[in-house]
């Protein structure tokens, strides 16, 4: 791969051990996949934040860096709420190394904001054909296919690397020849709010890492599409998706698609079998109620708090945020919380611990409903928002 002279002397050290390590990481990686060269990104997302999922080694590993980060950085959710931690029953042992995790991120210049949303972020504006460095693969999906920017599925390591470079090794999908839809699937009837999840969930289990073209009946909104690719990313491994007349590259008339070789077509019946598993006896009656997976939207508060309003939920409700919208947003989460639901920030369902004591947890998202049983050892059940809220009022379904 070539390397500038700047970039050959931070190779060799010149820059300090960091910057070599981080530089080290991106050059391997480029040699690997093939990278003529390195890249400016924009901005970056550092995945690999919960204490749950890096422990002690990783905060080790990150507090060992010095240096500052040369472009906009945010984290990935956390382990738990940074400000209200107590009240998702966090323990004060990982509450205390979690916060020391969050602080030695800081030490990097990295924005201490945990979110899989970065793209509602003020200050975090993402163009078409944007280069990134971004580690969390439901906002990678909504970067390179509903913004069309242009993103590998980063790991921690590599996230943290470019941004602490401010570049990253052109390869994959930042090269327009790798972002040709090679699947086509057709979806002959209506859908809406979470068939988006349940149509990520089939599709993504289907297809692993292809990059689908969809032909729908009718264009989504933006917060179904982040449904959509945030379920993809988790049943298989999609990072990128078209919608035919709606994303940017689908729509974009100097890019033309050859129609794609494999194509199916999903029949209704299959997004109904995600809904039946609510009433699947042998997964139980969920105890634990949670949406925002990802992050909730203005939007997706405003449904929420117009279907809990007057009422008072009987089993826990979380619904999961980033701070930004939350306090942005702060009489649709006081309209929530009237309810006894609770509106939790910088964190999920699934990166937390604090589901664990649960058994069965309702959700509205391919996503969660996907690594619930893996990640949080509990069994998950899907549903819709307003079915969500229904169990969660303990209302007859
Ligand atoms: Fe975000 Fe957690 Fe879901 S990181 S996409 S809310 S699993």
């Amino acid at each position: 791969m070539y390397l500038t002279k700047e970039e050959e002397k931070t190779l060799r050290g010149d820059d300090g051990e960091t910057l070599q390590k981080a530089m080290g990481i991106l050059v391997a990686l480029g040699d690997i996949y093939g990278a003529d060269a390195l890249i400016p990104i924009k901005s970056a997302q550092v995945s690999g934040v919960s204490y749950k999922t890096i422990g002690d080694a990783g905060l080790e590993w990150i507090s060992d860096l010095k240096g500052t980060v040369k472009v906009p950085s945010v984290l990935n959710p956390a382990g738990m709420d940074l400000q209200n931690w107590e009240r998702i029953n966090i323990d004060v042992h990982f509450a205390k190394k979690q916060l020391e995790i969050i602080q030695a991120f800081k030490n990097l210049g990295i924005d201490s904001k945990c979110t899989c949303t970065p793209y509602y972020l003020d200050g975090f504006e993402v163009g078409y054909r944007d280069h990134l460095a971004w580690g969390e693969s439901s906002a990678i999906s909504y970067a390179n296919s509903v913004l069309g920017a242009r993103t590998n599925r980063e790991g921690g390591p590599s996230a943290l690397s470019a941004a602490l470079v401010g570049k990253t090794a052109d390869y994959g999908f930042h090269k327009p020849e790798n972002r040709i839809p090679n699947f086509e699937i057709t979806v002959g009837f209506e859908l809406s709010g979470s068939d988006f999840g349940a149509l990520g969930f089939i599709a993504g289990k289907m297809i692993g890492n292809k990059i689908p073209i969809f032909h729908l009946t009718k264009a989504p909104a933006s917060d179904e599409m982040k449904m959509l690719g945030a379920a993809m990313a988790a049943s298989g491994a999609v990072a990128l998706y078209h919608i035919a007349g709606v994303t940017p590259e689908a729509r974009d008339k100097n890019i033309v698609f050859d129609r794609p070789s494999e194509r199916i077509a999903i029949e209704k019946s299959q997004i109904d079998t995600v809904y039946a598993s609510a009433d699947n006896s042998s997964a139980g009656r969920p105890d634990i109620v949670t949406v925002g997976c990802p992050h909730c939207s203005k939007e997706e508060l405003e449904q929420i708090a117009k279907l809990l309003t007057g009422k008072t939920v009987v089993k826990e409700f979380w619904i999961f945020t980033s701070r930004e919208v939350a306090n942005k947003n702060k009489n649709l989460v006081s309209e929530i919380e009237k309810s006894g639901a609770k509106v939790v920030c910088d964190t999920c369902m699934v990166v937390s611990p604090a589901g664990d004591k649960y058994s069965c947890m309702m959700v509205n998202s391919g996503k969660a409903y996907a690594y619930v049983p893996g990640m949080c050892g509990m069994k998950s059940v899907f549903g819709t928002v307003e079915r969500c809220v229904k169990e969660a009022l303990g209302e007859n379904i």
